[in-house]
């Protein structure tokens, strides 16, 4: 049997084959309820510009939502041999009203139809993940706040550098996040243009009202070319795009706490909610959830790419390769707002392990350069000296085997005469951190300064 949707001049269905590679409501039955939202927007504009008669246009609306119910209660069956998601809700919504139902695509093709389905569902998508990373933000800010103070070695080369602090640690994140929000937000607003009634590819004959239908799917505005309207996925790769940014960030942070549970670090305590055991090594603790999220990035950046590569080859306008876009969007979409949900919860749950940090903060000559900035500023010697005299007294501490804070006086005398006791003072790590109060520095006043200001940018709207 030919298809009942278009098989008006073939004789015979397609093969088995054919319909495997072709069907795409295995995955695309997901776009239901956006589907029929732009089919109930299609009809009632229809209806207002007199194309659809009342009675038609109230047939098709309602027939629309008992096939959304039907569809949300699991009663409804898909049909492969009606390909995709469109064509299976049109036929049902014909078994239910009869012949009415042949009006509702009047003006529009599926190139349109599915231009507007994804982007009502990206849009979505965006929405929760934007909300998602506030939500991160917030736990990463209560982390910040009850640790201004405590400090932790910050490192270069994941070498010991400078001491810094734990809250000024989870600034960063917070920092990196609200970028990646900002992206998910401009992508959002470069795609909420309409594309429905771009028909096939060049628009239609028809008198149709697409302001009407942009503003009732809460577009801002209809597109304005409709060859761009049906061949553009830019809002699939933005979205991905600004996800795979994010998802970067994810898994740096993951791979901090993969490093800071060791117990060589030991830093930070993973919640047993959020850890996993070994089945043979009964003292293992294991980061899973990290490893997870680090390891499932990589599907967020394949679907970007992969995306990428579908879209560079093509000729405008629609081409069947563009149905592609969606199973890898839907598998990069739903595990980003997975990591994103472990990270939360991973973070929130974490307990710090103040001492161990404030112990490793000071290894590795941490206070150096707070050495070397003492000679500049208590002793007026040039950076480059200072540099290379704080060099020697590492070198000293390093042979005496202690940090540079158990250098004695004649210690430092030895090295230069203008180093007084006065030094010792800026020799601790704590010293160090209150000290670096430049603007966005780790001072704890710092900190605390810049979750205050945080809390007034994350608060709930209105
Ligand atoms: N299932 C198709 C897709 O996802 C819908 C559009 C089909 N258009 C067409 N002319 N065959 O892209």
């Amino acid at each position: 049997m030919s298809n009942r949707m278009w098989g008006g001049r073939f004789a015979s269905g397609p093969d088995a084959i054919m319909e495997e590679i072709n069907a795409s409501i295995g995955f695309d039955k997901r776009l239901y309820s956006q589907d029929i939202a732009g089919s109930i927007a299609h009809a009632e504009m229809l209806g207002a510009v007199d194309i659809l008669s009342a009675e038609d246009k109230d047939a098709i609306i309602s027939g629309l939502e008992t096939v959304r119910d039907e569809i949300a209660q699991g009663k409804f069956t898909f049909s492969r041999a009606l390909e995709d998601i469109h064509m299976n809700v049109e036929s049902r919504l014909r078994d239910l009203i009869g012949d009415a139902a042949g009006r509702l695509h009047t003006a529009r093709s599926r190139n349109d139809q599915v231009a507007t389905d994804f982007k009502l569902y990206v849009r979505d998508a965006i929405d929760t993940l934007i909300a998602q990373i506030e939500t991160l933000q917030r736990v990463l800010l209560e982390k910040a706040e009850a640790h201004a103070e405590s400090v932790m070695p910050g490192f270069t080369h994941l070498q010991s550098a400078q001491p810094v602090t734990f809250g000024h640690h989870m600034l960063a994140y917070v920092e990196m996040l609200a970028r990646d929000a900002g992206r998910l937000h401009d992508a959002r607003a470069r795609l909420n243009e309409s594309p429905l009634g771009s028909a096939a590819l060049a628009g239609t004959s028809f008198p149709i009202d697409r302001d009407m239908t942009a503003r009732a799917l809460g577009f801002d505005r209809p597109t304005a070319n409709s060859l761009d309207a049906v061949s553009d996925r830019d809002f699939v790769l933005e979205t991905l795009s600004a996800a795979s940014i994010c998802a970067m960030h994810l898994s740096r942070f993951a791979e901090e706490l993969v490093i800071w549970s060791s117990a060589q670090f030991g830093f930070v305590t993973l919640s047993d909610k959020f850890s996993t055991g070994s089945s043979i090594m009964p003292q293992k603790r294991n980061p899973d959830a990290a490893e997870l999220i680090r390891a499932k990035i990589g599907r967020i950046f394949g679907a970007f790419t992969s995306l990428l590569v579908v879209m560079k080859g093509l000729p405008l306008a629609y081409s069947k390769d563009m149905q592609e876009d969606k199973e890898v969007a839907f598998d990069a979409l739903d595990n980003f707002s997975l990591c994103l949900a472990a990270m939360t919860g991973m973070a929130g749950d974490l307990s710090v392990n103040t001492d161990k940090m404030a112990a490793a903060a000071g290894a590795g000559f941490s206070t150096a350069t707070d050495l070397a900035d003492w000679l500049v500023r208590v002793a007026n010697v040039p950076f480059r000296e200072a540099h290379h005299i704080t060099g020697r007294a590492v070198a000293a501490a390093e042979a005496k085997g202690c940090g540079l804070d158990a250098l004695t006086i004649e210690d430092f005398k030895e090295i230069d005469e203008r180093i007084t006791s006065q030094v010792f003072k800026v020799l601790s790590v704590e010293n160090s951190v209150k000290s670096r109060t430049s603007f966005g520095g780790t001072a704890p006043e710092n900190v605390k300064a810049q979750v205050a200001a945080w809390r007034v940018r994350l608060a709930p709207q209105g």
